[in-house]
């Protein structure tokens, strides 16, 4: 009777010992892999995973495949610049053959409140996630057909490991509370809701903003943002503080992690207060006209 309860006590103290070691295992190595992490990569991949400036094997089979409907892949698509998915900047970024709906998920509420184990483990989810292989050439907002095009790509096909700590990383340090930039307003719903931009920079320093402008950007668009490299030049329209006071959702991600596909690379270590800096400078229609 003894030996039974002392060999019991044996077992149970070596399984409670096990699990135990187990999990610190996985909970360590996860640390490291959350350290090591490289959050600007996580920032480039969250526009477009597969461009050239991020990590992705750019001799991956499945190149073709994203660029032919590179929206039905690319994160920022279907969750937005400032992560508020379809209660954000894109409440009125309706659906077409070319272009899935918007997530509801608030991706940047999400990114504070989980841990970076949960939010890996969300990110390696196969269940209700969309394969690689899926036809999208038959999404179709208009005849319905909408339910798999819609739904989260399998990352699992496409990303290492590694490559899914550093989205994590971006999640939880990189994506900007751009309720800190500006004050935004937000009316109906979406497909066709609105958004009205007010109040750019909030308390942001004007000044040190402007130097901000002069040292990093004012070389390639003009001291007034204006021109690229001396040439007259806007952007869909936009002259740079144009398209600030317009889309500050988008161009907060673009100064921080680079205008993909052109010689402008991210402030990978720009702060939220420099950005306000910077914010505050160019809500400054004087200093930085529309375009005539
Ligand atoms: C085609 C649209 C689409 C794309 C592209 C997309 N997502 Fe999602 N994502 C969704 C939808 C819809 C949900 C909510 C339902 C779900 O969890 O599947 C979601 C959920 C999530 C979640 C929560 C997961 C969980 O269950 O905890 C995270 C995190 C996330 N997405 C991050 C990303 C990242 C990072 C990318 C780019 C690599 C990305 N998404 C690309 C549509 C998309
Ligand atoms: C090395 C040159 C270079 C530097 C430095 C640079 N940019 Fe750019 N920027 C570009 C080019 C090129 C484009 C793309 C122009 C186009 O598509 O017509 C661009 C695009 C943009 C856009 C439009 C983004 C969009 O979504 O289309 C904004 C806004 C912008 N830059 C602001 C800035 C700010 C602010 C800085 C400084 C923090 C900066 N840029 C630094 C070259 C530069």
């Amino acid at each position: 009777m003894k030996t039974i309860k002392l060999l019991s006590a044996i077992f149970i103290f070596a399984i409670a010992f096990t699990s135990c070691t187990l999990d610190d295992e996985k909970i360590d190595s996860a640390v490291v892999a959350y350290n090591n992490a490289d959050q600007a990569n996580g920032g480039i991949m969250y526009d477009k995973f597969w461009a050239s400036e991020s990590d992705f094997d750019q001799s991956n089979a499945n190149i073709a495949t994203l660029s032919a409907k590179g929206d039905f892949f690319r994160c920022k698509q279907c969750h937005g610049w400032d992560g508020l998915g379809n209660k954000g900047a894109y409440i009125n970024r309706g659906p077409k053959t070319s272009r899935p709906n918007i997530s509801s998920v608030n991706l940047y509420e999400m990114g504070q409140s989980k841990t970076a184990q949960e939010l890996f483990d969300g990110l390696k989810k196969t269940v209700g996630r969309r394969s690689i292989s899926t036809d999208l050439s038959t999404y179709n907002p208009t005849t319905g057909n909408v339910a798999e095009g819609d739904k989260m790509p399998n990352l699992t096909e496409l990303f290492t490991d590694a490559q899914i700590w550093d989205m994590v990383k971006f999640m939880k340090e990189g994506m900007m509370d751009v309720s800190q930039l500006y004050d935004a307003t937000y009316t109906g719903v979406y497909p066709t809701g609105s958004m009205a931009i007010s109040n750019v920079g909030k308390d942001g320093d004007a000044v040190k903003g402007k130097s901000y402008y002069n040292s990093n950007c004012a070389a390639c668009h003009g001291a007034d943002g204006t021109t690229l490299n001396g040439t007259p030049h806007v952007i869909e329209g936009y002259t740079i503080g144009q398209f600030t006071r317009k889309k500050g959702n988008e161009v907060q991600h673009k100064i921080h992690y680079g205008q993909l596909g052109s010689p402008m690379t991210g402030e990978f270590d720009i702060t939220v207060s420099q950005m306000k800096d910077l914010y505050k400078a160019l809500a400054n229609e004087t200093d930085f006209p529309n375009a005539n």
